[in-house]
């Protein structure tokens, strides 16, 4: 049998009579960037996630880093991110010139604590990027108090949560702003790089969406030095389809999850992801902690089951941030899950039969 990690074909074609419309409208329309496709995206995403304002851009990267220009974060400030991510929630802190303070994840659900973050604050700290990995929410609402109690932004990266929610509220609407990917493997993905930034603050809002589109909201305003970070007409009108099916692929992951916890429950060599909130993880990956694990991935992909790693290495270990000089001991929980991690196939186009095989393959390698 095979398992693939990704099956985006598979995704296109269970979709392919609507998105064929859709691309077939903003051919025939002669408009291909911004206009009516993303205006009737942005007020769609905007409403399914609960705020007053959505906008469309490139991708997050683009949204995270704009995001901190907008909060006006300067060269010597110190902005707090996860040791444990995407490369993107860093580089845009030292893209912008400020400095990027690193905080050490829980080993359990990925994330990074209040906690951690409150011993990184220094009288420069000036905002906080918390990410909500791998589909799960972070601890949001201590973390906003926090940020509330010392003053500081707050950012939300949930390119990998579309549409969580936990007691704090929907994700990306507690902090300051949230910034989406729109990336093709994300839970509602493009076809191609897109981005969003929500947030309720029309001021924020609007000073994102000029500062994506050199400096103004129309052609010839450039009200300050911008950049080029569209949506495309293309992916807006792909993304607007994808949005009606989001909640029933994440329903889907989220069954698949739960015939991963119960069949590899009792794997003594195995850790099983956090999951409490039910709402609160929309398993965008279902990643364990493994002993053995380039044995284990080996053995499964001789059985046909891809895996991956996310990610081989921790942010401060990575040749791009050689310079801070950190050790394993600076980040332990980091160092360790570098080690440990792989992730399960989990997309809405296997079977339970795939995902069941999975999980036969992971008890036979380990001979419970
Ligand atoms: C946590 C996280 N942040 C940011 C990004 C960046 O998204 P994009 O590729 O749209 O720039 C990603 C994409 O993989 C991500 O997983």
């Amino acid at each position: 049998m095979q398992v693939l990690f990704n099956d985006l074909a598979a995704q296109y074609h269970a979709i392919r009579t609507e998105v064929d419309g859709a691309l077939k409208q903003v051919l025939h329309s002669g408009w291909y960037v911004g206009g009516e496709q993303v205006h009737t995206f942005e007020a769609e995403f905007a409403k399914q996630c609960g705020v007053a304002h959505a906008v469309g851009l490139g991708n997050a990267t683009d949204g995270l880093f704009l995001a901190l220009q907008a909060l006006n974060i300067q060269p010597g400030d110190e902005v707090i991110t996860p040791a444990w991510s995407w490369i993107s929630s860093a580089e845009v802190i030292t893209r912008c010139g400020a400095r990027v303070v690193f905080a050490d994840v829980e080993p359990d659900t990925f994330n990074v604590s209040a906690k951690a973050i409150e011993q990184k604050i220094t009288p420069k700290t000036k905002a906080i990027i918390a990410v909500h990995l791998y589909g799960k929410m972070a601890a949001i609402k201590a973390i906003k108090e926090l940020c509330d109690a010392h003053k500081l932004s707050l950012i939300e990266d949930c390119s990998q949560a579309h549409f969580a929610e936990s007691s704090a509220g929907k994700v990306g609407t507690v902090g300051d702003c949230g910034v989406f990917s729109f990336y093709p493997t994300k839970n509602l993905g493009a076809f191609g790089d897109a981005g969003c930034l929500i947030t309720n603050n029309e001021a924020l809002a609007l000073k994102i969406r000029r500062l994506a589109n050199h400096g103004g909201l129309t052609k010839d305003e450039h009200l300050f030095v911008g950049t080029n970070s569209r949506l495309d007409s293309l992916q807006a009108a792909i993304l607007k389809v994808k949005l009606n099916y989001v909640s029933s692929w994440t329903a889907t992951r989220k069954e698949f999850a739960t015939t991963y916890f119960n069949l590899l429950k009792n794997v003594s060599e195995v850790t099983m992801p956090h999951f409490d909130e039910p709402a609160a993880h929309v398993f965008h990956l279902f990643v364990i902690r493994a002993q053995k694990r380039e044995e284990l991935r080996a053995f499964l992909s001789q059985q046909g089951i891809q895996t991956l790693i996310h990610y081989p290495t921790a942010l401060p270990f990575e040749p791009a941030y050689a310079y801070l000089n950190y050790t394993k001991d600076d980040f332990p929980v980091a160092a360790q899950l570098q080690q440990e991690v792989v992730s399960l196939p989990l997309h809405p186009f296997l079977s339970q039969e795939q995902i069941e095989y999975v999980c036969r393959a992971v008890i036979s390698f380990y001979g419970d």
